[in-house]
């Protein structure tokens, strides 16, 4: 039972296949080339240094191998013959030749870091500059552990790649191609030796490579395991305490750690053999080209001492490349899986805001025309795209809406109210029954199926998104609160509130009292989601946050559900002041709080099943007379 507590997407076979979304292993990405493409799409802008990188890679590769045959004229014609003084200019040139070649490397290696995190810096900007255009559908539909192994595992692959992998995959890959080149000029023959023991090593790089890479998946699909199980039991160690479910959470973490610790043995125990078997095979080779060589330099004497040592210096080399190669092509492959899997939240479908009606300050004349003002004289206006002002009044209404988060499944059933500017409407039902639904239409957080959803007489849909929540103050049921002090979390509902403009909010909240008992009053540093703070704590200042903001719609979802009752009625009066003329939607389950509505709404399974003031509903002896009066039917 311990495993189903993992969340889906974080533990083993989330939905980004091996490994889910906290494996980097090696999963191969679905399209190369439409991803690489739009890799370089972000390196676009440093072809110049590229360029360079490219120029330093092929001298530097010049350098290793041009090096290593310099080894033959040194022995042949200086050593041999015994010409000291040529032998002292020939080392000092070898010198300069691998130090030229470590200058380029650093520099190419310098160079690609800057590229790299540059360009990871970018990727970072622009996905979390998308993430905030997503609709909250996508949220709904994704966890969170998902969205952040984005910004974790894959921009750490893509960055591993770009920082290293391009590079060294070249670098590689052209000294391969120079040993080899160089060994054929030197001795056909001989390269003959070296392609027969290149065969073996490249089929044991296979097998083992094959195998290694297995058991990397199967470790990185452990890690992500143990780590989303640990993530989890933080989260719920109040719960884990609270049910005394300690050893059920121990065992739960000892089977993933132990399956964890067979994955890492294997893994690791792969991932060993594979140097030292190839380390062998080069020395076997070595060898075996060490005798051949001999005895052809010995038989045809056309093959000098020089030209042997040169060429056993290459078949030193040539295999190098062979295991890095591959390892470089696992990263890279992996680096694209990951930079495809970022590029898919990047085009995910923004949210969609087609609205062109704003929201702007304006002050009617006496003849009743309306023409824009600033800030400070005006009163809030739509303007529609034609130029016309219209005053907001707060006319809120609904016509024959039908929504469902999923188009299967129907939460909102024909729903048709209005609420007049300066009204209270209250919404009453079950839980479950599509209260806050009902208030995330309104703001649009989801789209509507059907009907039809106006503010002023302008359907919603035509109200630029950013206006239209400017106007409506929400304090959402679930509350947050970002990590600062108390006067920044008041002023995140207008960021260019004075510190008095928050302190009458606050006051206006009925959070005034407990603010200044607290250790620095407004300056008081709220650690994340405020958990410092009791549950009414948090409430109040979400009420205070939506009151700073002063919008000329207010909406409050259960704000009021645990604060006691004469904080409640000091709230009330506050808000009262606040919203005057202006409306008010309430949603709550303490009755009392929504008896001096205008209109009450009791909604059930999506539907409004009644509707009128506080005295008309006792009256009619409907389900709102059994809700308040506590009468439900037991059967
Ligand atoms: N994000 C979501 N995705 C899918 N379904 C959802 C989502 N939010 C709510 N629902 C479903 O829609 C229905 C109405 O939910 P809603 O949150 O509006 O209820 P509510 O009346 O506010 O309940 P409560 O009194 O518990 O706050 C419920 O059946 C719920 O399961
Ligand atoms: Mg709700």
């Amino acid at each position: 039972m311990a495993e189903k507590m993992t969340r889906p997407g974080r533990g083993p076979g989330g939905p980004h296949g091996p490994g889910g979304p906290h494996g980097h292993g090696f999963q191969k990405p679905k399209d190369l080339r439409g991803t690489l493409g739009k890799l370089m799409r972000y390196l676009a802008g440093y072809k110049g240094w590229l360029m360079l990188v490219l120029v330093l890679l092929v001298i530097s590769s010049a350098c290793t191998v041009g090096g290593s045959y310099l080894l033959k004229p040194l022995i042949n014609d200086y050593i041999l013959p015994g010409d000291f003084p040529g032998l002292a200019r020939m080392l000092v040139v070898m010198a300069l030749i691998y130090v030229t070649g470590a200058a380029c490397t650093f520099g190419y290696a310098r160079i690609m870091v800057r590229v790299a995190q540059t360009t990871v810096a970018k990727i970072r900007e622009d996905l979390f500059e998308k993430m905030q255009a997503l609709p909250l559908k996508y949220f709904d539909t994704h966890t969170h552990g998902e969205l952040m192994s984005r910004y974790t595992n894959d921009i750490e692959t893509v960055s591993e790649a770009l920082n290293n992998s391009f590079g060294s995959l070249i670098s590689c890959t052209l000294n391969f191609t120079g040993t080899i080149v160089m060994m054929l000029v030197l001795s056909p023959i001989l390269t003959l030796v070296t392609f027969a023991m290149l065969f073996v090593m490249l089929q044991v790089v296979k097998v083992i490579g094959g195998r290694s890479r297995r058991y990397f998946a199967a470790q990185q699909k452990a890690v992500g395991a143990v780590n989303g199980y640990i993530e989890e039991m933080i989260e719920g160690q109040k719960v884990i305490k609270v049910f005394n479910h300690e050893t059920a959470a121990k065992e739960g973490f000892n089977q993933l750690n132990e399956a964890y610790r067979q994955a890492g043995t294997r893994a690791q125990i792969f991932g060993g053999i594979m140097m030292p078997v190839m380390g062998n095979l080069s020395y076997v080779n070595y060898a075996l080209t060490c005798c051949v060589g001999a005895i052809f330099a010995i038989q045809t004497g056309a093959f000098g001492l020089g030209d042997l040592a040169a060429f056993l210096q290459y078949s030193r080399q040539v295999s190098q490349p062979i295991t890095q190669i591959s390892q470089q092509v696992n990263t890279i492959l992996s680096a694209v899986a990951g930079a495809e899997r970022i590029f898919e939240v990047m085009e995910t479908e923004p949210e969609v805001d087609e609205g062109k009606v704003q929201l702007v300050r304006a002050t009617e004349q006496q003849d009743g025309t309306v023409t824009e003002a600033d800030f400070h004289t005006g009163v809030w206006a739509w303007k529609k795209p034609d130029g016309e002002l219209v005053p907001l009044r707060g006319d809120v209404r609904f016509d024959h809406v039908v929504f469902g988060y999923d188009e299967r499944k129907v939460v909102l059933n024909d729903i048709s109210l209005f609420a007049k500017p300066g009204q209270k409407i209250a919404f009453v039902g079950s839980t479950g029954a599509g209260k806050t639904t009902i208030t995330s239409l309104i703001n649009r957080f989801y789209e509507i199926q059907s009907g039809t959803i106006t503010y002023d007489g302008i359907d919603v849909r035509e109200i630029e998104k950013d206006s239209l929540r400017r106007s409506l103050g929400v304090v959402l049921q679930d509350t947050h609160l970002f990590t600062g002090t108390v006067a920044d979390n008041i002023r995140y509902g207008r960021l260019d509130a004075t510190d008095e403009e928050v302190e009458a909010a606050a006051r206006l909240a009925g959070a005034d009292s407990f603010i200044r008992h607290l250790p620095d009053g407004y300056q008081t540093v709220l650690s994340g989601d405020g958990g410092n703070l009791s549950q009414g704590e948090r409430q109040l200042l979400n009420i205070a946050r939506a009151s700073c903001a002063n919008p000329p719609v207010l909406i409050l979802d259960e704000a009021t559900s645990s604060i006691d009752t004469r904080t409640e009625k000091i709230i009330e009066k506050g808000m009262d002041r606040l919203m005057a003329g202006r409306t008010v939607f309430v949603i709550a389950h303490r009755l009392s709080t929504v008896r001096n509505a205008k209109a009450i709404m009791v909604l059930e399974q999506g539907q409004i099943i009644e509707r009128g003031d506080h005295d008309d509903l006792i009256d009619q002896h409907g389900r709102y007379y059994q809700l308040y009066t506590g009468q439900m039917e037991l059967d």
